[in-house]
């Protein structure tokens, strides 16, 4: 009775934040016992219901005893323009709150900055210089998200080193239930609880409101899952740990990433916000002339597939990277990487308009490299002795090719930055001005994961490195993308989910490319590696049984759906030389846009992205669907409406089905103008693909859609 006495009387003081149109609303309030909360509204209907904020720490906490020192209001209304993207201005428009607490009984502060826009909430904790908080660290966020009832969600389960699940739709309170069963993929795993997931989570109410949990700016400290108390429905948020189970070692002054909750009565608002991106620092790269779209062919899924290695020969005992000697090594013959089959892509490449080639398995180190706790397993320039480096270096320029360096940390983030600069000098000296790395297995040193706050700062070490380097970066397996893409454009692209590779090994769920939109893309672009003409692998490799679940017409929707500056034609260029007019749509679609329009939408269902090219002008719109398939009903209102069109529609024929006839596609054309209404049927697991020119007089010919 006294302790409660004495707390003081903070119940009383109430802030509240409106979004500038109104319609997102945010109160904060200390509630007894001097801890902070917030609630979010969305139209008058509850979104986030009372939420705790807060730390603990090591040795204390910083979640009680705050009064509220001061409260500052801003105003916010801007565009700026990304180096590339889904629209060549983005606007930022919202109020910001910044509430300083002080804590009584320490005489510490923490501001809580809050950014309410119209189509959602970002907040962060801020530390200022203080006497009495200098270094401290987090072993624990207490941030909760309270939801208001038993939300459909589409989730993967929280893991500490992978985000290469399949998604799972499911009532909130089924999470528990259904998460071992979600475990689907054979890579560490290191998940934490029963009922964690990871972010950016999609959910829906019942009453149809969308509502999306993500993180912006992740820089210095750990990822964030979300850990659900389903008897309450509160997500609260859990930080990866370090070896030792603590979290984030701060210094004051500092910040931590926002928390982001996006929110919409309509699902394609959650694909327009730029939340995230609005959310992020403004580039930080004075001269970005050397940023640039890239559009890629690669020695790689003949690899996925097992066709072909990475490794040079069988021989583990002559090869050790010790040595550096592979000269007693007998080749086992079914290496990629020859001087030979990169010639061959190459040559691809340069017919077909393609910037880049990727080559992965160049480099010694493959024989020893997976599942391996030896910390030094490769090097970045030593080539395996039937790659002539040099040679194909000359080949590809004097074709007008790029090629994409291939980097497999073999999640040994020490060896790599040990050999950072030596091996980005190598690229530049050798014409590459693009990698693409990777952190497959566990972390060396051991104890250490994918998302904690040491490999935060080091996926940021190396992409910082190689702006000063001048070198485009497409980490795989890294943390989730946060939007850091706006402030250094040179990430021009990440994995960080279940990506194409999974439909050459094991198969993916048939609706994938319909969530990741509202997942995985929320933080930033996707290497997701989609062009697969051929579902069968067992006709690449006959030992591999797999089927690739989808049609031809939904990797073509892919291309416009899943915008990235970075977009690979995955497929064997003998794949797409037996369907060489539907890869005519891979060949034309653009990557980077001046303007994009969300014009159907359903988490799960079908997306139907329009977008408009930089530069060209050109428009392109992109369907894919889900489990079932899905009717399009849509007008041509993007258009210019002074012009004449033609559309190219690469669609699933009629009697097209992703498990036994995904190749059925047919492709016509058709006359069409502003006014023009379009319908299209996609089949499950489906899609459709579409290229607008302006019509000439020889196009008359061609049916006019009204
Ligand atoms: C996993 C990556 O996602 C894949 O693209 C790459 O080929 C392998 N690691 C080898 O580095
Ligand atoms: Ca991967």
């Amino acid at each position: 009775m006294a302790l409660i006495a004495s707390l003081p009387a903070f119940g009383v003081r109430a802030e509240e934040l409106l979004s500038p149109s109104g319609n997102m609303k945010l109160d904060f309030r200390l509630v007894e016992g001097g801890t902070p909360v917030y609630s979010l509204s969305y139209k008058g209907e509850p979104v986030i219901a009372e939420s705790r904020l807060g730390f603990r720490l090591d040795n204390s906490g910083l979640f009680d005893w705050f009064e509220i020192a001061d409260v500052e209001r801003s105003e916010y209304d801007g565009t700026w323009s990304p180096v590339w993207g889904e629209e060549a201005e983005i606007r930022d428009c919202h109020n910001e709150m910044a509430v300083t607490l002080r804590q009584t009984s320490s005489d510490r502060r923490m501001i809580v900055r809050f950014r309410l826009f119209d189509d959602g909430l970002g907040f962060r904790y801020e530390f200022p210089a203080q006497d009495n908080l200098v270094y401290f660290l987090i072993t624990e966020e207490l941030t909760e998200f309270a939801m208001t009832g038993d939300h459909i969600a589409w989730w993967i389960p929280g893991d500490y080193d992978t985000q290469e699940y399949d998604y799972t739709e499911s009532r909130l309170s089924e999470i528990r239930g259904l998460l071992k069963g979600a475990v689907s993929n054979n890579l560490s795993q290191s998940i934490f609880s029963e009922t964690g997931v990871q972010t950016a989570l999609q959910m829906k109410t019942d009453s149809g409101l969308y509502i999306n949990l993500h993180e912006a700016a992740l820089v210095n400290f750990p990822a964030m899952h979300l850990e659900l108390d389903d008897s309450t429905l509160t997500f609260k948020a859990h930080l990866t740990p370090d070896p030792n189970g603590d979290c984030a070692y701060m210094q004051t002054e500092c910040v931590t990433p926002w928390r982001t909750v996006i929110v919409s009565d309509d699902a394609r608002d959650i694909l327009a916000s730029r939340i995230t991106l609005n959310l992020n620092e403004p580039c930080k790269i004075d001269d970005t002339s050397w940023i640039h779209p890239c559009k890629y062919v690669g020695v790689w899924w003949e690899m996925i597939t097992g066709k072909s290695a990475w490794s040079y020969t069988d021989d583990l005992k002559s090869v050790h990277i010790d040595t550096d000697d592979l000269s007693e090594a007998k080749p086992h013959g079914r290496h990629g990487a020859t001087t030979e089959n990169v010639k061959k892509y190459i040559d691809f490449a340069a017919e077909h308009g393609f910037d880049a080639v990727l080559v992965e398995g160049w480099n010694i180190g493959w024989e020893d490299w997976f599942g391996n706790m030896k910390e030094r397993v490769f090097d970045f320039v030593t080539p395996y002795p039937d790659f002539d480096l040099e040679g194909i270096m000359d080949y590809a320029s004097s074709k007008g090719v790029k090629l994409i360096m291939h980097h497999e940390t073999s999640s040994s983030p020490r060896n790599y930055e040990r050999q950072l600069d030596t091996a980005y000098k190598f690229m530049k000296e050798h014409g590459y001005d693009a990698v693409k790395s990777g952190y497959v297995g566990n972390i060396i040193p051991k104890g250490n994961n994918h998302y904690n706050q040491w490999m935060v700062n080091h996926y940021q070490y190396a992409l910082e490195k190689a702006a000063d380097y001048r070198i485009m970066v497409n980490a795989h397996e890294a943390v989730r993308p946060t939007g850091l893409c706006r402030t250094w454009p040179n990430l021009i692209g990440n994995e960080s989910a279940r990506g194409t590779e999974y439909q050459g090994t094991n198969g993916s769920k048939p609706f994938h490319v319909t969530v990741l939109p509202f997942t995985r893309l929320i933080g930033g672009p996707m290497d997701y590696t989609p062009g697969i003409f051929e579902m069968d692998i067992s006709k690449i490799n006959p030992g591999n049984s797999t089927h690739a679940n989808f049609t031809i017409a939904n990797q073509l929707g892919v291309y416009v759906v899943m915008s990235s500056p970075l977009q690979m034609a995955a497929d064997i260029p003998e794949n797409y030389e037996r369907f060489m007019d539907a890869f005519q749509f891979i060949k034309d679609v653009a990557l980077d846009w001046e303007e994009s329009r969300y014009i159907e939408a359903e988490p799960g269902r079908y997306v139907t992205v329009a977008r408009k090219a930089k530069g060209t002008g050109q428009w392109f719109v992109g369907n894919v669907t889900g489990s079932e398939e899905h009717v399009s009903e849509i007008k041509f209102d993007f258009l210019d409406p002074d012009k004449t069109y033609v559309a190219t529609v690469y669609a699933d024929a009629p009697d097209a089905d992703y498990l036994t006839n995904p190749q059925a596609y047919t492709i016509s054309e058709y006359r069409c103008t502003s006014k023009s209404s379009f319908r299209q049927k996609a089949v499950a697991a489906g899609g459709y693909a579409i290229s607008f020119r302006e019509a000439e007089p020889g196009d008359r010919k061609l049916k006019m859609l009204k």
